[in-house]
């Protein structure tokens, strides 16, 4: 596979990577293609309509398609459209402000994502004891099926983005969504159609993958 067009950045703390240029970005003629240029949407790029019940069902599809070691199935998945969803956002408010009284509702408390999305699901990692499988692989196959679910919507054309933030984390926020200390949020990803008023994607800074490996070798190996 060629190179592909792109700027090198340096963090601000001198980290060296670079960003694609961004006609490149989500690039779904092959799966290799894709795979290398994928990027999430930004929240204000996600407006309606929302995924169709056929385009759900292939959301769907990928996110129970995860590695999942003894078959644990260690996810749960609640579903926020329509009036549910508006249903959630004055319940959310209404939490932000007994958390923060006082306080403007402003983005933190990400009230307004959940009005103007269309579709958000909830992932729910929720890890039970096992004489072989640390909880620790039962979240990272949530994990697994949060980004096959950003995946599965951006290669058919969707715009997703995966958050947690307060609400991840949030007795109340959990309790109104029938979850108990049991379970643990591994996120919010929401999704919809790309805003056509919204400015095209841009990339975000990634690291050399040689930066951040290496192949290793026996200590008396030279
Ligand atoms: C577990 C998890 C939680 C995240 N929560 C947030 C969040 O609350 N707010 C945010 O702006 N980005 C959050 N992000 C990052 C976004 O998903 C971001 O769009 C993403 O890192 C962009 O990378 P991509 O273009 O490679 O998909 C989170 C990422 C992960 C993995």
């Amino acid at each position: 596979m060629k190179d592909l067009p792109r700027k090198e950045i340096i963090s601000k703390r001198g980290r060296k990577g670079f960003e694609l240029a961004p006609e490149v970005l989500n690039d779904t003629s092959s799966i290799p293609a894709f795979l290398r240029t994928r990027r999430s949407a930004e929240p204000a790029a996600i407006g309606m309509p929302g995924p169709d019940d056929a385009q759900l069902a292939l959301i769907m599809e990928a996110a129970t398609r995860v590695p999942d070691h003894g078959k644990m199935e260690p996810w749960r998945f609640i579903i926020l459209r329509g009036g549910a969803r508006l249903n959630f956002a004055a319940l959310l408010k209404a939490r932000w402000r007994q958390l923060n009284p006082g306080q403007e509702l402003d983005k933190r408390s990400q009230h307004d994502l959940f009005l103007r999305t269309p579709l958000i699901i909830a992932v729910v990692s929720r890890a039970r004891p096992h004489v072989k499988i640390p909880a620790w692989e039962q979240h990272l196959s949530a994990g697994a099926a949060c980004m096959n679910i950003v995946t599965m919507a951006t290669a058919i054309g969707l715009a997703a983005q995966w958050r947690s933030g307060w609400l991840a984390e949030d007795a109340r926020i959990m309790e109104i969504l029938g979850l108990d200390e049991a379970d643990t949020l591994a996120g919010f990803i929401f999704i919809g159609s790309r805003n056509p008023d919204a400015p095209p994607p841009e990339d975000r800074r990634r690291p050399y993958w040689r930066d951040v490996t290496r192949f290793w070798k026996a200590p008396d190996d030279a």
